[in-house]
């Protein structure tokens, strides 16, 4: 469901083992433990990166993945979120899942009979923390003790990176407009380790990452002239990637607005990795289906 539902250590086998698995796939390793297995994906929500990763992950570990779309499915039509996680379980043996309410992919999780992965609710987007920390070990080496500063709405993404800061042990720094804030229980429980900052240039100062994301994120589209006007400050340019250090790194969940959120001259510049960052999904995600099938007793280590 988060970052939270492993342990430090867990988390970082994971990155390693994402790293390991992005290794051997490009030089043509092939492993197949999810043969004649079936990762069932549910999307109440567009995706590019989610779905080919999760789809294309699945293929190379041997397995078929499933699309599912509220559209031409009968949970677009008011089949209980438990009946639908007790029948779609009992057949496929994962299950991805995008949607609105955190609260109803906590539900489906509880009458689910297998894993059940979360890859993006209105509050957490934990799978894209995985792919955005691997791509920082891989160019920088470990992220613990490093400073990450976080710039836009304290959305999904943020929140994230604030699960992040706790379990990979850095510094998180959050530069948001007043009214935009992520959830104050979360921010009073990482005191000290995330801090808000509203001025962006202090808020980059000594970063060795700046991430940010689109101003009004998918099912708040009805708000976005009143975000470009509440975000107008909170532009990642080159100017302010100045005042970060000198070789911090930019990253993107994507899709991104060029010239909104972020200019042209950085994310097609020298410090992005958002392209690695998103390619990172695929093996990222594969060494959490692997984990899961692992610890869920479905494949043998
Ligand atoms: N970053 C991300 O999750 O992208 P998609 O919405 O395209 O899946
Ligand atoms: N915050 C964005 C992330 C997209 C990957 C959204 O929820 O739309």
């Amino acid at each position: 469901m988060t970052l939270m539902d492993f342990s430090p250590i867990e988390l970082n086998q994971l990155i390693e083992r994402a790293i390991q698995m992005k290794q051997e796939w490009k030089s043509g390793i092939i492993t197949q433990p999810f043969k004649q297995r079936t990762l069932a994906m549910i999307f109440e929500k567009s995706s590019t990166r989610t779905r080919v990763s999760f789809e294309t992950g699945i293929t190379q570990l041997g397995g078929h993945g499933l699309f599912l779309s509220p559209r031409d499915t009968q949970l677009g039509r008011g089949e209980p979120v438990e009946d639908s996680a007790r029948v779609i379980s009992s057949m496929a043996d994962m299950i991805m899942v995008r949607t609105f309410d955190h609260k109803q992919l906590e539900r489906f999780a509880e009458f689910s009979s297998v894993p059940v992965i979360n890859a993006l609710t209105d509050d957490f987007h934990p799978c894209q923390l995985l792919a955005d920390v691997m791509t920082f070990v891989e160019h920088r080496g470990s992220i613990a003790g490093k400073t990450v500063t976080w710039v836009g709405d304290g959305n999904n993404m943020c929140q994230s990176w604030m699960n992040a800061a706790r379990q990979f042990d850095f510094k998180l720094n959050i530069a948001c407009p007043e009214g935009y804030d992520p959830d104050s229980k979360l921010l009073a429980e990482l005191n000290g380790r995330v801090e808000i900052i509203r001025d962006i240039k202090k808020a980059v100062e000594g970063a060795d990452l700046v991430s940010t994301d689109v101003w009004a994120s998918m099912g708040q589209e009805d708000e976005q002239a009143l975000r470009v006007a509440a975000f107008k400050h909170y532009q990642v340019n080159a100017s302010v990637m100045n005042n970060a250090q000198e070789d911090a790194l930019f990253m993107h969940c994507l899709p991104a607005h060029r010239e909104e959120e972020v200019t042209a001259e950085v994310i097609d510049g020298p410090q992005s990795v958002v392209w690695d960052e998103a390619e990172n999904r695929l093996h990222a995600q594969k060494a959490l289906m692997e984990t899961l099938a692992i610890n869920s007793g479905l494949i043998s280590q």
